[in-house]
């Protein structure tokens, strides 16, 4: 156990995790031998791709696996991924999100090959476009979208609308956020206030001199701040998923949207994470009304797509504003976005696979994953909880759901979710490097679910 909670990349280590710490180094070792033993052919892929790509990896981010370096997957299809040694794996990461459609959906491949052998980007639109444009209004309840290439791109420009209505400087996030790579939000509350969020790689500008920050599920913190008349918006996930999964507390929905519409502020939601629980996220689900919603990862299935969309009101606000440039060098846009192959593939996977059916199933499948693991931890009294949010669940270290980002941070413990995620990958699981969240597609299995079941509570088990 840790007496203090000191801080690792960015992340506090828990004092409530209980382990002990030797076994868990030795229990280690053991898992990154087995490792070593079955990945070879990924181990020399690894070792002559640093000499061309940084860190050996095409994104600096797919260094992260436990293991020392990453698996060179060969083929992916559905819930399932074959390495280049020949594992076989059951996909609960599925790409952080943007495979939730499953691997190469059978409906989305057909479309995307279509739409290429037709022409991909033209700087046109395609009879796709309205329908996506149906699709997304049908879901989430906002009239009016716009096409991006990814959910950070939708972030960086609902935010830089919300700053051109309201004419205000700063955005206002939650602690320990996460948006995608936005400048502006890369901010956590410290015990001495605000500050650059750990290991902020260059910021253009310090984040305290663009953003308030306040912890998730504190309406008097968000009042104080949004009272100072300065906020253009508030982009919030609905329920935070980057720092394990932080539900909102009754009510506080509630007061967000009142607070923000008395202060004149833009609500904008992000939807790309909890786009789980169901067709229409969780702003369907639970009636929320934004001004804005973005979305990305999983609605192209597997194509880069991310889509944000406007209220009414705010795109006549948009509009009336003639200084601003829409359609040149204003700031928004992106050459290859909202092309005709990203429109293809949203079209394709929300019409025909993130349906409502799929997502009845892949629900069913998450309640069945979060009875497994709390099952595993009931049976060796771990004091540790497990989370669900639709198709998502996610297990941590606290005995307690976390209130807030600060609360879940402290609860972080780095080295005991890499034993237990090569714990699973040396046994054909593979789940999100990032923290401890599971996800299930429309083509995961009831038996996939138990075999991650089977693993955790072995996994588990050795360490208790
Ligand atoms: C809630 C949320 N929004 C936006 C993003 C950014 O997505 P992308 O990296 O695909 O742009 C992420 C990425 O993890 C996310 O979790």
């Amino acid at each position: 156990m840790t007496a203090a909670a000191p801080e690792y990349n960015g992340r506090l280590m828990s004092p409530h995790t209980l382990v002990d710490r030797s076994k868990l180094a030795e229990l280690t070792t053991g898992e990154l031998e087995r490792f070593a033993a079955g990945h070879r052919g990924s181990r020399k892929l690894f070792e002559s791709s640093r000499e061309s790509l940084l860190g050996g990896v095409p994104m600096s981010w797919m260094a992260k696996w436990a293991g020392g370096h990453p698996i060179f997957f060969e083929s992916a299809r559905g819930a399932r991924l074959t390495d280049v040694d020949g594992n076989e794996y059951v996909d609960l990461c599925l790409g952080d999100t943007g495979a939730m459609a499953g691997h190469g959906p059978p409906a989305t491949a057909q479309a995307v090959q279509r739409r290429f052998e037709a022409g991909a980007t033209t700087m046109l639109p395609s009879e796709d476009a309205p329908a996506v444009g149906r699709q997304l209004a049908g879901r989430f309840g906002l009239p009016l979208w716009q096409l991006t290439v990814s959910a950070t791109d939708a972030n960086r420009f609902a935010i830089r609308m919300a700053r051109q209505v309201t004419g205000r400087p700063r955005i206002l996030v939650f602690s320990y956020c996460y948006h995608g790579t936005v400048d502006e939000s890369f901010i956590t509350l410290g015990e001495d206030g605000p500050r650059s969020r750990a290991g902020n790689v260059g910021p253009p500008v310090d984040p305290t001199e663009t953003t308030r920050v306040v912890e998730f599920n504190d309406p008097d913190a968000l009042e104080q701040a949004l009272r100072e008349g300065d906020v253009a918006c508030v982009l919030a996930e609905p329920a935070m998923t980057n720092i394990g999964i932080v539900p909102p507390e009754p009510g506080f929905h509630d007061e967000m949207r009142r607070l923000t519409r008395e202060t004149g502020t833009v609500l904008i939601i992000d939807e790309t994470h909890t786009l789980s629980c169901g067709p229409g996220g969780y702003t369907a689900a639970h009636g929320l009304e934004p001004d804005m919603l973005t979305v990305g990862k999983a609605i192209g299935g597997g194509v880069p797509s991310g889509a944000f969309g406007l209220s009414a009101e705010l795109a006549e606000r948009v509009g009336s504003n003639f200084d601003a440039d829409y359609t040149d060098t204003g700031g928004v846009g992106g050459t290859l976005a909202g092309n005709a192959l990203t429109a293809a593939a949203i079209r394709a996977t929300l019409e025909q696979v993130l349906t409502a059916d799929a997502f009845a199933q892949m629900i069913g499948l998450a309640d069945r994953f979060t009875q497994g693991v709390r099952a595993a931890l009931d049976s060796d009294d771990v004091p540790w909880h497990v989370v669900q949010l639709g198709a998502r669940a996610e297990y941590a270290f606290s005995p307690e759901v976390p209130r807030n980002g600060g609360e879940a941070a402290r609860s972080g413990d780095p080295e005991l979710e890499g034993y237990l995620h090569l714990y699973a990958l040396n046994r054909g699981v593979l789940i999100t490097p990032f923290h401890n969240m599971a996800l299930m597609c429309p083509d995961t299995t009831g038996a996939d679910v138990d075999r991650h079941s089977e693993v955790f509570a072995s996994a588990v088990g050795e360490l208790f």
